[in-house]
């Protein structure tokens, strides 16, 4: 970890290497936590970095922290400045990310949800891509199937839930390929271990319905909003079939960590022709200014962090 990253942590910012819990804590023995991955777009000609969508991925957090059983006093207003103070503290003159985590801190052994304390906290530290977004990805359908609703929530992002994406992705990764894209229980496409997923068909955005057990995505989210207004490709949330992404034209994995990457081929199959799409490429294009604040019309997601002028580099 860097050495100038900083972490909120029983109300108080201290540096990270300080921000520990104990082997016994709840959340460590029975995954009884929730996240969000946010991240912070380094601008430079605004010397300036970006938060993008923070308050959304706050209130989701807290409607995973409900599903658990979980509150926490600080407002959305209170976490997007607590953010945007790790980011200062850091000193981060690059894109980072923030991590802020709810859990059932109590030190208590017993499997359970109730009367059970939530801490709140979160951290920064710089961050680059985390899969590939130029030349595209290969993904392997995977043996494990997507939680279902009523067996742990994907909606809510818990802690817990990881495994079943650790699961997927290591197998894909074993097997050769780049990404897992997983099935949900009766068979329909879900979404990649840690991605929402899309397909062109003719022209047209399909992607999974909330119903299918995947994580309700906020680039999901700005990927269709970006897709009906600005390129006025007609979006369809509907199930998904796994052989349509052996015929599909295009298709792309999206999330904070995955921004938009390309698929080109599935279970050994090129998708389309085996290289990145047209539409992909252009959504790609208007994300990644976005995203950097540079897109005038979408300026309203993106919060400067940096308060103070920041000083050109020598
Ligand atoms: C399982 C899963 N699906 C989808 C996503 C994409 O969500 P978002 O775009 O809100 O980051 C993520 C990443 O957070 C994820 O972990």
């Amino acid at each position: 970890m860097p050495d100038r990253a900083f972490a909120y942590f029983e109300g108080k910012i201290v540096p990270l290497s300080e921000a520990k819990v104990s082997v016994v804590t709840h959340a460590f023995n029975y995954g009884t936590g929730c996240f969000e991955g946010i991240r912070g777009y380094w601008n430079e000609d605004d010397r300036q970095v970006y938060l993008f969508r923070a308050p959304e991925h706050f209130d989701r957090l807290r409607n995973s922290a409900k599903i658990l059983r979980m509150e926490f006093p600080e407002t959305t207003e209170q976490l997007c400045d607590l953010a945007c103070q790790l980011i200062m503290l850091g000193e981060f003159r690059e894109d980072c990310y923030i991590r802020p985590v709810v859990y059932k801190k109590d030190e208590k052994v017993g499997v359970r949800l109730h009367n059970l304390e939530a801490g709140l906290t979160m951290f920064a530290v710089p961050f680059g891509p985390y899969v590939d977004v130029d030349t595209g990805i290969r993904c392997g359908v995977s043996s494990w199937r997507r939680v279902d609703d009523n067996i742990a929530p994907a909606r809510a992002k818990l802690t817990g839930i990881y495994v079943n994406s650790a699961l997927a992705k290591t197998e894909a990764e074993e097997n050769g390929f780049d990404e897992a894209i997983m099935l949900t229980d009766d068979g329909h496409v879900a979404e990649g271990s840690a991605e929402n997923i899309f397909l062109v068909r003719r022209g047209q955005l399909i992607t999974p319905p909330v119903s299918d057990n995947i994580l309700e995505g906020i680039t999901r989210d700005t990927v269709m909003q970006l897709a009906r207004e600005d390129l006025g490709i007609l979006v369809i949330e509907r199930s998904i079939d796994r052989s349509e992404l052996y015929i599909a034209d295009e298709i792309f994995l999206c999330g904070t960590g995955a921004q938009i990457s390309p698929v080109v081929e599935v279970d050994r199959r090129a998708v389309g022709k085996g290289v990145v799409g047209v539409i992909t490429r252009q959504l790609q294009d208007i994300y990644f200014s976005v995203v950097r604040g540079k897109h005038a019309g979408y300026r309203r997601w993106c919060q400067p962090a940096l308060r103070q002028d920041v000083p050109s580099k020598a």
